[in-house]
């Protein structure tokens, strides 16, 4: 009888095999993750010796390093103690527009791409800020944080595993600060989102998208010595992941109790950037590595989905896609900002149209308007007039300066912390090694090494 079964059971294989003809091998790849040094413990909820004057230095003044000089000096209790950049043009541009406005002027470094070694080193620093090119930015911020200071870096902070580890070992052996300047987390639509999502309001969050759909077109030339050009050329998949996973990351809980599990990558053949070269230069480009269009799928240990788009080059609108869909509700940012619930789930009384809600289509403008009102994120509160008046795409960017400060200056856990960095970053190589490999699942490493449960959902110190 048994010998009946086990000849049985080899012909269904035999025959399942020849009727689809497929072959399933596991490649998911596992990038792994190093043993955390001896003596060394995660930065979870950091707290730091509380700072009433920070003193700034920053590096890197080309389009985006000016723009956060200024806005700092509207946040009372900061100097802006050092500017740097490799060119003397802008240093002194930056240094002269402080002298205009009646402030100090703070100290020039310039020459060379070593000379920030000079201002990581200096003593009566807190806060380095950088806003440099993407390969310079992890190097600068792991000095500065072994000079001991607090570091912010602009998106993406790291651009390979390498680089991650290197600054979350740093700040763990240092316990100094290590956040990346992901300003898109605080854009007035996605704070009041994250809050009705705390609040409850789209039930359980179960997927999410987010993108950067920008036509760089107009800025390629602007950029210092080519650099962003010449990173998509060689690097595949997606290299500005920042701000579309930042916002997700943050509604779904990400390293606060759930964590990303794996990726996978799909990306079109490059079209746009090879051929804007041949306009500008004349050039045959051989090679382009980045595709024009690149989609990225994460699942979640808790069972979500996320997807993420990264395209620089198309004819389209600009667009950071910022959708959550919950069991409960819907959020849209664009091309319009909309949100659409189960009627159940809003109160009677406080939304007129209640009786012609569905789940099928936006809540009216009315409505809409309400709900933004109602749901404003309290961190926005006292400072969503200043933040407009001083701008920075809208005010986000003047947002995310002001709460960095307030945190360094209470001593509190920053908003946003070195793990942040890692798991938004990840995607730069971890799309690349998808791609590489016919589209294979990655396995996204657990960057706080074990950590990832022990704080239950996001919560911005007061
Ligand atoms: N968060 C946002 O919305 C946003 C917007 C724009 C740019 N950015 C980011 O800001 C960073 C800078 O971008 P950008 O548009 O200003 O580029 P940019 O090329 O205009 O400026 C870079 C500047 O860094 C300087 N630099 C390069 N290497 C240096 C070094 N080793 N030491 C000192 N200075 C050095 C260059 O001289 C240049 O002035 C990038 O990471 C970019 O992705 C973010």
């Amino acid at each position: 009888m048994r010998r009946v079964l086990f000849f049985a059971l080899i012909l269904t294989g035999f025959l399942a095999a020849c009727t689809c003809g497929a072959r399933v091998s596991s490649r998911v790849i596992q990038p792994g993750a190093p043993e955390r040094p001896a003596g060394q413990k995660d930065v979870l909820q950091l707290t730091t010796e509380p700072l009433s004057t920070v003193r700034v230095a920053f590096i890197g003044l080309g389009m985006r390093g000016p723009g956060a000089v200024q806005r700092m000096t509207h946040i009372p209790g900061v100097e802006v103690v050092a500017l740097c950049d490799v060119l003397e043009e802008n240093t002194k541009k930056v240094n002269a527009q402080l002298e205009a406005r009646g402030f100090p002027k703070a100290r020039e470094f310039f020459g060379d791409t070593a000379v920030w070694r000079q201002v990581t080193a200096l003593p009566d620093v807190d806060l380095v800020y950088v806003a440099t090119d993407w390969v310079s930015h992890a190097r600068i911020g792991v000095q500065a944080m072994k000079d001991g200071k607090h570091v912010a870096i602009e998106v993406p902070a790291a651009v390979s595993l390498e680089e991650i580890w290197a600054l979350i070992n740093t700040s763990e052996q240092t316990r100094k600060h290590c956040m990346q300047l992901e300003n898109c987390v605080y854009d007035f639509f996605e704070l009041t989102c994250l809050n009705m999502t705390q609040q409850g309001l789209f039930g359980e969050i179960l997927h999410a998208e987010g993108a950067y759909i920008h036509g760089l077109q107009p800025y390629w030339k602007e950029y210092w010595e080519d650099w962003r050009m010449k990173f998509n050329r060689v690097h595949r998949g997606d290299v500005y992941p920042t701000h579309g996973l930042g916002p997700v990351c943050q509604a779904l809980n990400i390293h606060r109790g759930d964590k990303m599990n794996f990726l996978v990558s799909v990306d079109t053949k490059a079209v746009g950037n090879p051929d804007f070269i041949k306009k500008q230069t004349g050039e045959e480009v051989k090679e382009f590595r980045n595709g024009d269009h690149t989609m990225t799928m994460i699942r979640t240990e808790k069972g979500k989905s996320i997807l993420i788009q990264h395209n620089v080059t198309s004819p389209r609108p600009y667009n950071r896609l910022y959708q959550l869909t919950g069991t409960k509700g819907f959020a849209n940012k664009y091309p319009f900002e909309g949100l659409a619930f189960d009627t159940e789930e809003l109160e009677e009384g406080v939304v007129p149209d209640h009786e012609k809600l569905t789940s099928h289509s936006f809540v009216p403008r009315r409505v809409m308007t309400d709900l933004m009102e109602r749901y404003k994120h309290p961190i926005t509160k006292d400072i969503e007039d200043l933040a407009k008046r001083v701008g920075g795409h809208g005010g986000m960017d003047f947002i995310m300066d002001y709460r960095m400060i307030y945190c360094l200056q209470k001593g509190l856990p920053l908003d946003m912390d070195v793990y942040d960095l890692a798991e938004w970053c990840c995607l730069i190589p971890l799309t690349e090694l998808s791609l590489d490999n016919d589209s294979a699942p990655v396995e996204v490493p657990d960057f706080t090494r074990g950590g990832w449960n022990r704080l239950q959902g996001l919560q911005f110190a007061q």
